[in-house]
């Protein structure tokens, strides 16, 4: 295990150089954040409604409370990341890809993201169907059917995106903390570290082809800290999937699953590099979302926050606050007894809202942080 921590730091040191040794000259050029349309993909990090359009599921009470005042098909109390950064772009919400009813407006782009998705193609029992290349394709069917309806009918030009959004828009992701969690269920740390490249080709593999179909401007966030996740730390420091009960750091988080992270990070960040050489009229920002998140874990009361690994809307209390098998929002029997995950009532002092998702809270602190400009490659 040492030896293995000792490598992969040597890893991480040697890629550092490496990109610092790269300067990009499109830095520069880059525009600025201002763009009139965003299509994105990604997992529960940024879904705005897909899985509960596309499954029928529910999301029911408290998640959306503090925000919406009802369930948002958004897995969190309130607003996400992507909401914020819309926000901050001036433009509205985006509408899920799936809402088929209520008029969705997908003029200022569309989202593709779904809850539990991942990188990798699904296997047949995997929760979510979506995964990363199904919705590069919807993204491709998407724009084939706007590109046959704008010429036909003046009007819906207020409900989809205009021919040059495609071209001028900004395509944002934030993918692969599923592919990571899941796969530590039946690889070691070893195994799991070796995979990761085959789980970045196939990222690679759908921006080109976003590229191919025009697409110029990429937003690529990397992947949280998972080890400092309530579900992960339940599940493999005391659950049944536990290893080694005494990997945890001095903020409670698993090293193995937040190195996994890192590595994925690193790669990821070596893909962006690659992808500006390759092809010099992309602009590819690289967004740090792990140091912002990690800062705030092991910060937390400096910035107003408490205990970072306990979930707000959870079962169990203690330490986590989390137990698997009671879902935020719902009540089952557990022993004979009925149990509920309640939300808390502090929510804003919470960084984990149900054990998996950040607060709204938390995730207005990352767009904050992030539009310092200090935690993108290049600046903002
Ligand atoms: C916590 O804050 C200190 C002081 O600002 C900083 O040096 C450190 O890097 C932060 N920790 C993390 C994990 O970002
Ligand atoms: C249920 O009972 C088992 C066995 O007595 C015990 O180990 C477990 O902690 C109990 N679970 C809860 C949620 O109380
Ligand atoms: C961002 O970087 C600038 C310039 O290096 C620095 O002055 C500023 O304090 C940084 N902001 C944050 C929030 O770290």
């Amino acid at each position: 295990m040492f030896d293995l921590l000792a490598m992969a730091s040597k890893f991480l040191f040697l890629q550092i150089i490496i990109f610092s040794s790269i300067v990009s000259p499109l830095a520069s050029s880059s525009r600025v954040f201002n763009y009139p349309a965003v299509f994105n993909f990604g997992d529960s990090n940024s879904d705005t409604g897909e899985m509960t359009s596309g499954l029928g599921m529910g999301l029911d009470l408290p998640y959306g409370e503090h925000y919406f005042k009802k369930p948002a098909g958004r897995a969190c109390d309130g607003r996400l990341i992507v909401d914020f950064l819309m926000e901050a772009m001036g433009l509205p919400f985006l509408n899920p890809y799936l809402d088929s009813v209520g008029m969705p407006n997908f003029q200022k782009g569309c989202n593709f993201a779904a809850a539990g998705s991942t990188i990798m193609p699904v296997t047949p029992t995997a929760f979510c169907p979506f995964s990363f290349g199904i919705q590069v394709d919807q993204f491709l069917r998407f724009k084939s059917r706007v590109l046959e309806l704008l010429p036909q009918n003046a009007r819906v030009d207020e409900y989809i995106p205009a021919e040059n959004f495609f071209k001028e828009g900004l395509y944002m992701f934030d993918i692969g903390q599923n592919d990571l969690a899941g796969a530590f269920y039946p690889k070691t740390l070893e195994e799991v570290l070796a995979w990761i490249p085959t789980v970045i080709e196939e990222f690679e593999s759908g921006i080109k082809k976003l590229y191919d179909s025009g697409a110029r401007n990429f937003w690529i966030h990397n992947t949280g800290p998972a080890g400092c996740l309530p579900q992960n730390i339940a599940q493999f420091q005391t659950g049944m999937f536990g290893k080694d009960k005494t990997n945890v750091n001095k903020f409670g988080c698993l090293r193995e699953h937040n190195m996994a992270a890192r590595v994925f990070n690193l790669e990821l960040h070596a893909l962006c590099e690659k992808l500006k050489t390759q092809y010099p009229d992309v602009n590819v920002r690289y967004v740090d979302i792990y140091s912002i998140k990690y800062d705030l874990i092991a910060n937390h009361t400096k910035y107003g926050f408490e205990s970072p690994i306990r979930a707000c809307c959870g079962y169990g209390g203690g330490k986590l606050n989390y137990n698997i098998n009671v879902a935020c929002g719902h009540t089952v029997a557990l022993n004979g007894t009925k149990a509920t995950a309640k939300g808390c009532s502090n929510s804003a002092a919470y960084v984990s809202w149900d054990g998996i998702h950040y607060t709204q809270a938390a995730n207005n602190f990352v767009v904050q942080r992030l539009l310092t400009g200090n935690y993108t490659d290049p600046p903002l």
